[in-house]
């Protein structure tokens, strides 16, 4: 053989070497539907959020009286307006590790008479005008329902009463009268209340152990039941994941000793890229959905030998999840400033697979509450001036406007990749996955209009990923909506002026029969959504 002969074959193997592994060939995958492969339905209250006395997330954020941006309440016009769009189902109040020295009191009545107090979780004075009212009004405005955190730390359980009363009792007591005379006769009605928060870690005031927290709370969820029996009682699992805690042992302990009082175990998670590993990063929801499945079969447990009534089983709120690693640590973590966070199109896909996730596991997660709303690792960012929507805001948004009904059990086929041993977020544990599915798909299905809605992350990085989507039982009916986040890299950022990453719509997909194809981007969460014919 010639040399010209042998190079030219050198040549063009490695051509095709080069275009196996880089773009040029997209891979392949496979999605399969099946209206009849159902999980379970999903709550509403997986598009929930936080709002906590924490740096410029309520004044600067939500609320800022004076501003020319704002209304006669003092909340920021433009803000709501993107809050209203988000579609937030339910917003936590008042925190977090705030809630834990957060005495309710004083934060009603004449705001010239409420006393500023020093913000012991996140280092800064709190001036109380905003409080209770200012809060449930603000939830109205917003369509979204109220969930309260009592103090468990430096509060007592007549305290926890008392607020119960204020919020939900008839005029007739001492703070269902407080209340009217402060202009609200209406009880409120707030259904959702969480004994505490956080209290296992060592960072909150207060905090105790598993048997500790367990009795004391018994006791809370006792006087706030007698006040109210209709309220509905959420209990903190274990939010202490660091090297050494033993968090399932808590789980374990706080549900068998309250399984009789609560209706949900709480749940937190921050992940975070600390290693600048985009593909270790694009897993860390898998750690979510392994806690979900662990402290599923918990709650099984627990349920055999709990006495309910007619209450149903407990179920898992995620109520603080998100990516938190920049702003965290040292002076990043007090102030006017604190956690703010600003996020990029890698962190807004690690979102959409939470939300993924949460979908996925509809039928046990029955609340979820990204952490938090403005400004602290926030979808949302202002300036005195102006806002911006953050690159998470845009799958949030999708989820939280179409992904509704019942949650299918989709088959998928994609290649996959494994990670080595990583750190899930700063001062977090290691994990380390096997087969990590390139495309992570969720899908929703909705009997009343037969809608379905198909969410994909393509975690790759460099490859599209053409895909057949079948529906294997009925046909497709009529074309697909495209809606796609995605940017020039996975590093891009938003902000006041520039916005790469936001969702677009694309054409729509035309199904033939029972199967479509679309080639999903690089680094890219994109959702479908069409109709599945059920004659
Ligand atoms: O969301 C920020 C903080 O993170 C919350 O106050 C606390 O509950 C968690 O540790």
């Amino acid at each position: 053989m010639g040399i010209r002969r042998v190079q030219k074959i050198v040549f063009f193997f490695s051509l095709f070497v080069f275009a196996i592994n880089s773009s040029l060939f997209a891979q392949n995958a496979k999605i399969k539907i099946n209206i009849n492969r159902t999980i379970g339905h999903i709550s509403q209250n997986l598009y929930g959020n936080f709002a906590e006395h924490l740096g410029r997330c309520i004044y600067g954020g939500i609320y800022d009286p004076g501003s020319p941006l704002s209304d006669k309440d003092g909340y920021r016009k433009d803000v709501k307006k993107a809050v209203k769009n988000l579609h937030v189902s339910i917003l936590r109040y008042p925190g977090g590790n705030f809630a834990s020295n957060y005495h309710w009191k004083d934060g009603i009545g004449p705001k010239d008479q409420r006393p500023a107090r020093l913000n012991l979780a996140w280092g800064n004075l709190d001036s109380n005008h905003f409080g209770t009212d200012e809060f449930i009004k603000y939830a109205r405005e917003i369509g979204a329902k109220p969930y309260l955190t009592v103090n468990m730390g430096t509060g007592t359980m007549r305290e926890a009463q008392e607020w119960v009363e204020y919020c939900n009792s008839k005029p007739g007591p001492y703070y269902a009268n407080l209340r009217k005379k402060y202009g609200h006769p209406k009880p409120y009605n707030v259904k959702y209340w969480s004994l505490g928060n956080e209290m296992d870690g060592p960072w909150q005031i207060g905090h105790l152990n598993a048997e500790d927290y367990s009795k004391k709370a018994h006791h809370f969820a006792h006087i706030m039941k007698l006040t109210d029996p209709s309220i509905k009682l959420i209990g903190d699992g274990a939010a202490n994941f660091r090297p050494g805690a033993t968090p399932y042992k808590w789980d374990h302990t706080v549900l068998q000793n309250l399984k009789n009082d609560i209706d949900y175990l709480s749940m937190h998670m921050y992940v975070g890229n600390v290693d600048s590993s985009y593909y270790d990063f694009m897993a860390t929801p898998l750690a979510m959905v392994k806690r979900t499945k662990v402290v599923k079969g918990m709650i099984k447990e627990a349920m055999q030998t709990a006495d309910r009534g007619n209450r149903g089983p407990i179920h898992i709120a995620w109520d603080e999840y998100n990516v938190w690693y920049r702003a965290r640590g040292g002076s990043k973590m007090v102030g006017n400033h604190a956690l703010e966070e600003h996020y990029n199109l890698e962190d807004a896909l690690v979102i959409a697979g939470f939300l993924n996730g949460f979908v996925r596991n509809a039928d046990i997660v029955k609340m979820a509450n990204l952490a938090q709303l403005v400004n602290v690792i926030a979808p949302i960012f202002t300036s005195k001036t102006d806002m911006y929507k953050q690159t998470i805001y845009y799958p949030l948004q999708l989820f939280a406007e179409h992904v509704k009904g019942t949650s299918l059990n989709v088959a998928v086929q994609s290649g996959t990749y494994n990670t080595d041993k990583f750190k899930l977020g700063l001062g977090e544990r290691s994990a380390k996955f096997k087969n990590v599915p390139y495309l992570d798909v969720s899908a929703s299905y909705s009997k009343k209009n037969g809608q379905v809605v198909i969410n994909v992350v393509n975690r790759n990085k460099d490859k599209a990923i053409t895909t057949d989507i079948l529906s294997q039982n009925n046909k497709f009916d009529g074309p697909f909506k495209v809606y796609q986040v995605d940017g020039p890299n996975v590093r891009a950022k938003n902000d006041f002026h520039h916005t790469p990453v936001k969702t677009q719509q694309k054409s729509d997909i035309q199904a033939n029969g029972s199967k479509m194809t679309y080639t999903f981007p690089p680094h890219s969460f994109t959702m479908l959504i069409g109709k599945i014919s059920t004659k």
